[in-house]
């Protein structure tokens, strides 16, 4: 029996979901440090939309066709640059902190990231795929209580091939927000898992996505140091975004939805 409540850790594991009926499946997709952290930020501060891509030729095709679109996203953690498009430099990277209301109000921005648009596409096949991060933690696990599904699915982004401390931090913090409405006697090992590790860390989140390897890598750049501590910040949203099928991401709800 499939378990109602499960955990993917690696990007490894994104190949499998191309094999898996997830008609009857919310995904939620973890990629705290930063692409969902930031999508949910450019959503707050009034975008309207963001399409994520695979590439960067992907993101260029749509500006060809879209002039008024932004472009957003990162190459090894830095905006991508005049010199990997052939001539056109990205609008934004990756970086919560620059999506702005004054950057980002009432536009469609295209992304790519290294992993965390990969993410959200590889579950495109799902009965409804949200994006998890700590920033409107509550707002998802408020929405996942009313709405349930036969079976959550929380997919973590991932460094490259590798699983994330973080991501999973996020995963299991959710685990444990929804445990009684998804987990009676139904919770795969992965669930256990990361609700346990979010447990153990959950006094001091902040601590522990800075411990990580990707928060690291963060606090070693001086421009995006700022990054790490703003993505672990817990619950300062209460909206949920997600996938619609037309292949963007928006709002799904809006308002006070968690207690
Ligand atoms: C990703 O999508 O791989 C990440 O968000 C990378 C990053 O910008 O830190």
């Amino acid at each position: 029996m499939t378990p109602r409540l499960e955990v993917l850790f690696a990007p490894a594991e994104f190949a499998m979901l191309k094999e898996r009926d997830l008609s009857r499946t919310v995904c939620v997709v973890f990629d705290v440090l930063r692409a969902t952290s930031t999508m949910v930020t450019a959503l707050a501060n009034g975008a309207k939309a963001i399409l994520p891509v695979a590439d960067i030729q992907a993101a260029l095709a749509v500006r060809a066709r879209c002039p008024e679109v932004l472009l957003a996203g990162e190459r090894e953690g830095l905006r991508i640059d005049a010199a990997q498009t052939g001539g056109t430099e990205f609008d934004l990277g990756n970086s919560p902190r620059e999506f702005t209301r004054e950057a980002v109000s009432g536009k469609t921005i295209v992304m790519t990231t290294t992993n965390g648009t990969r993410a959200l596409r590889a579950c495109a096949t799902a009965q409804r795929v949200l994006l998890g991060s700590f920033l409107n933690l509550g707002a998802v696990g408020a929405w996942l209580g009313r709405q349930p599904s036969a079976e959550l699915l929380l997919v973590c982004g991932g460094t490259l091939e590798q699983a994330a401390y973080e991501d999973a931090l996020g995963a299991g913090a959710l685990c444990d927000r929804v445990w009684p409405e998804y987990a009676a006697g139904e919770a795969a090992d992965s669930a256990v898992m990361a609700r346990e590790l979010y447990r153990v860390a959950e006094s001091d989140l902040g601590l522990a996505v800075e411990r990580s390897r990707n928060g690291r890598r963060l606090l070693a750049i001086p421009e995006l140091r700022g990054d790490v501590a703003a993505c672990a910040r817990r619950d300062v949203f209460g909206f949920v975004a997600g996938l619609e099928r037309d292949g963007t991401v928006r709002r799904l709800s809006e308002g006070p939805a968690f207690t």
